[in-house]
C-alpha cells in the first residue's frame, strides 16, 4: 500500500502545503480577535509559549505517525496500536473534529469571498468612520442570503480542489501564494505603523496586563495554538502520510511553525495599530478584522486594489486550510471504506455545508439561540478549538509516548534528519552529528511523553476552576 500512495513532489512542496493548512483564518481572523478580547500582550505571550513548547513537539509527533503508517488518522491509530479499538477511537475523533471545524470555517471563509465581491463593487472602501464599517459588516452577516450564499460558494471551491485530488494542486498553489501573501501583510503592517496613534496599538501588543489573565485565557491561547498549527485532529497526520522517508520532519515542522507564527504576528501588528489609530475597540469579537480592515482600506491611497488583493489572498489562504480539513474526512472514507474520492467529496461536502448553516444564521435569525451561553457559531468554535483539538493532542501525545514507544518513534524521527543537522549544527563530523540527532530526538520524546500531556491536563483543570 505504501508504494502506491501519492507522494509530495519535493520537501519544500510538503512544507508549503502543510504551512498552507496551518496559515488561514486562524492567523488573520481569529488570532487578532482573541488577542483583542483577552487583553493583548499577555495572551500573545502565552500563545507563543504554547506554540513553541507544546505545539512544535506535537506537530512533529503528528506528522511522524502519519508518515510511519502511510494512512489516514483512523488507520494510523488502528495499525500502530495493533488493532486496539480504544486508540482507533482517537482517529475517529479527529475525523469528527474535522467535520465540526470545517462547518463553521466555511462560514467565515465565505465572508472573505463576500468582501472580495463587495470590493469589486467598490463597497468596502467608502467608509468615513469605524462605526460605518461595523454597521456594514453587521448588515452582511445578518442577511441570510448573503452569508449562506457565500458559505456555499466557498464550500464548492474546497470540494472542487479535493474532488480532483489534492497533492499536486495544493503544493503548487501554496508555493506561489505564500510569499505574495506575506508581502501584502508586510505592506499592511507598514501602513498600520505609519498611522497617527498607532503607538497605542503597539503597546497593547507588547505590554502584558497580567490582571486580565484567567484560566479561560490560558485555555484559549492553548486552543488557538492547536487551531492555528492545524494539530490535534489528523490534518497534518494525513499530509504526513504522503511524505517520503528522505525528509526531516524536525526541519519541516520548525519551518511550518515559524511561518505560521510570523503570519499571525504580522496580522496582529497590522490590525492593532489600525484598531487604535481608527478608534475601534479591540474586544469587538468575531467581526473585528472584517470591520477594521475596510476602514483602513478606505483611508489608503489605492485602497480598493489593496482590499481586493487582500480578500483574494485571504480566500486562497482559507482554501488551503479548508482543503486539509476536507482531506482528512476524504482520506478516511477512501482508505477505510474504499469509497470513491468523488463520491465522498460530494456527500461529505454537502453534509458539512448543511451542518454549518445554523452557525451562519447565528449572526442573524438564530442569534437568540444559545448553547452554554454562547451563540451557535461561538459554541462550535469553542468546542472544537478549546476542547476537541486539545483532547486530540493529549491522546496523541499519550499514544506516541506510551503506546508506540520510543525506539520506533526515534527511528522515524532520525529518518532524513542527518544531512540537515550535519549542515546546521556541527558541520562535518559524522559521529557528533548522529549524537546531536539522538539528543534532539530524546528531548522531543520527553516533551511528548511527559510535559505535553501534563500541561494540557493542567490547563484543562485550571480553566474549569479545579486548580
Ligand atoms: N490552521 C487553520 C487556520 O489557522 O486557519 C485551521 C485548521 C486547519 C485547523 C486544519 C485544524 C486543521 F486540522
Amino acid at each position: 500500500m505504501a508504494a502506491k500512495r501519492e507522494n509530495w513532489g519535493s520537501h519544500i512542496g510538503f512544507v508549503f502545503a502543510a504551512a498552507g493548512s496551518a496559515i488561514g483564518l486562524g492567523n488573520i481572523w481569529k488570532f487578532p480577535y482573541l488577542a483583542g478580547k483577552n487583553g493583548g500582550a499577555a495572551f500573545i505571550l502565552i500563545y507563543l509559549i504554547s506554540v513553541f513548547f507544546i505545539g512544535l513537539s506535537l506537530m512533529i509527533a503528528e506528522i511522524l505517525i502519519g508518515r510511519k503508517s502511510q494512512l489516514n488518522p483512523v488507520g494510523t491509530y488502528r495499525t500502530l496500536s495493533g488493532g486496539n479499538r480504544k486508540w482507533t477511537f482517537v482517529g475517529y475523533l479527529g475525523v469528527f473534529t474535522g467535520f465540526i471545524i470545517l462547518s463553521y470555517y466555511n462560514v467565515v471563509a465565505g465572508w472573505s469571498v463576500g468582501y472580495f465581491i463587495e470590493g469589486l463593487r467598490g463597497r468596502i472602501v467608502s467608509f468615513t468612520s469605524s462605526k460605518q464599517a461595523t454597521t456594514f459588516f453587521n448588515q452582511c452577516v445578518m442577511n441570510p442570503a448573503w452569508i449562506i450564499g457565500y458559505q456555499a460558494i466557498f464550500s464548492l471551491f474546497t470540494m472542487a480542489v479535493v474532488y480532483f485530488g489534492v497533492i499536486q494542486g495544493i503544493e503548487k498553489i501554496s508555493k506561489i501564494l505564500m510569499p505574495i501573501f506575506i508581502a501584502i501583510l508586510l505592506a499592511l503592517v507598514i501602513w498600520g505603523i505609519s498611522l497617527e496613534g498607532s503607538e497605542e496599538g503597539l503597546s497593547f501588543l507588547l505590554k502584558p496586563k497580567w490582571s486580565n489573565v484567567s484560566g479561560r485565557t490560558i485555555l484559549e491561547a492553548l486552543g488557538q495554538a492547536f487551531f492555528s498549527l492545524s494539530i490535534g485532529m489528523g490534518a497534518l497526520l494525513t499530509y504526513g502520510s504522503y511524505l517520503g522517508p528522505k525528509n526531516s520532519i524536525l526541519k519541516s515542522s520548525l519551518m511550518i511553525v515559524i511561518l505560521d507564527t510570523l503570519v499571525a504576528l504580522l496580522a496582529g501588528i497590522a490590525i492593532f495599530t489600525s484598531v487604535f489609530a481608527m478608534g475601534f475597540s479591540p474586544d469587538a469579537g468575531t467581526g473585528l478584522v472584517f470591520s477594521v480592515l475596510p476602514a483602513v482600506f478606505s483611508k489608503m491611497p489605492g485602497g480598493n486594489i489593496v482590499a481586493l488583493l487582500f480578500f483574494a489572498f485571504l480566500t486562497i489562504a482559507s482554501l488551503t486550510s479548508a482543503i486539509s480539513l476536507l482531506e482528512v474526512i476524504t482520506a478516511y472514507f477512501v482508505d477505510e471504506k474504499k469509497y470513491s474520492r468523488h463520491k465522498v467529496v460530494v456527500i461529505a461536502g454537502l453534509i458539512v455545508f448543511l451542518v454549518g448553516i445554523p452557525s451562519a444564521l447565528s449572526f442573524g435569525s438564530l442569534s437568540h439561540v444559545t448553547l452554554l451561553k454562547r451563540s451557535i457559531f461561538d459554541f462550535f468554535d469553542f468546542i472544537s478549538s478549546n476542547v476537541l483539538l486539545p483532547i486530540g493532542g493529549l491522546f496523541m501525545a499519550l499514544f506516541v509516548g506510551w503506546v508506540v514507544k520510543k525506539t520506533p518513534m526515534l527511528e522515524e524521527f532520525r529518518k532524513g534528519a542527518q544531512g540537515w543537522v550535519d549542515a546546521h549544527v556541527i558541520y562535518g563530523k559524522k559521529r557528533k552529528e548522529k549524537q546531536a540527532i539522538l539528543t534532539l530526538g530524546n528531548v522531543w520524546f520527553f516533551v511528548v511523553k511527559y510535559i505535553a500531556p501534563v500541561i494540557i491536563l493542567l490547563v484543562f483543570l485550571y480553566s474549569i476552576g479545579i486548580l
